[in-house]
């Protein structure tokens, strides 16, 4: 599957390696000119754009918008708990694809993550969130800069004698050479107190469609109502089963499975475990 933006027709992954990430983020507002009649055929639209081997992220968006929230299409879907916000699987797409329903109890928030090299997508379906966005930490990377950086040291070593440059890398002594994000992460073992820089802050209302994606940086989303829920729509391509969540003190990245509290509206009995969600409430 290949996803592109306006701005670059490739693989995000790959389009990264030519131009600037700046150029990655969409403009607002979208030009609207769909209008989508209940959240069946907001499901159905969305197959069909999937089903191309391209996918534009603006078209994806404007389906999005398209949709105007109605309670009665997702309420079967909407389950919350007390304590941290749930993820329900409403459709599993073709497999390039899901879509889920996130339901956040009054002040629930997800962690600082990533997204796993995928896409996201999200529409608020009822209340507010806020979604708050970071910088990558400096001392961990995204897989695409990661593959920049592994493909700029192949570059490097190419033209190097390799035996002298191992033995200088070995020392820590880089030369020229960009390292990659693994060996990056070996040097940089003591977290830096002030890595996690929060760099904008987008408060959300009903019908709004945000994107994000490891390339643009990590985010957290929260519900800021002491009251009322919130709920959301998420689109994620491909799925994943973990990502990373940050320490937002730190910048310490840990690996966390990504569950679902219920399934085409029917809660899964399971057992919880501490680490199973992009959860806040540690
Ligand atoms: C979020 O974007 O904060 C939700 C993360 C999730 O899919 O659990």
């Amino acid at each position: 599957m290949e996803i592109e933006t306006a701005n670059c027709k490739t693989k995000v992954s790959e389009c990264i390696d030519n131009v600037d990430l700046e150029r990655l983020s969409v403009d607002r507002p979208l030009k609207l000119d769909v209008e989508i009649t209940g959240l069946d055929k907001l499901i159905e639209e969305l197959h069909k754009v999937f089903s191309h081997s391209h996918v534009n992220i603006q078209d994806v968006q404007k389906l999005m918008l398209g949709y105007k929230s109605d309670p009665k299409d997702w309420r079967k879907y909407a389950k919350y708990d007390r304590f941290r916000y749930t993820r329900n699987l409403v459709d599993e797409g073709n497999g390039a694809f899901n879509i889920m329903i996130l339901c956040w109890g009054p002040g629930h928030a997800s962690a600082i993550h990533d997204h796993a090299d995928s896409h996201c997508f999200m529409k608020l379906l009822s209340g507010s969130l806020e979604e708050v966005r970071y910088d990558w930490p400096d001392n961990v990377q995204p897989e695409v800069i990661k593959k920049m950086k592994r493909k700029a040291k192949r570059c490097c070593l190419e033209s190097e004698d390799l035996e002298k440059s191992d033995a200088k890398y070995t020392n820590g002594d880089t030369g020229n050479c960009q390292i990659d994000g693994d060996d990056f992460d070996e040097f940089r073992e003591n977290y830096d107190i002030k890595s996690m820089k929060e760099v904008g802050r987008t408060r959300m209302e009903i019908d709004d469609v945000c994107y994000i994606n490891d390339a643009l940086g990590l985010h957290r989303m929260e519900n800021p109502s002491h009251v009322d829920g919130a709920v959301s729509l998420h689109l994620y391509c491909p799925p994943f089963k973990s990502c990373r969540v940050f320490d937002a003190h730190t910048g310490k990245p840990t690996e966390v499975k990504v569950t679902f509290w219920s399934m085409y509206g029917k809660k899964i009995k399971r057992v919880l475990e501490a680490s199973d969600m992009v959860d806040g409430q540690q």
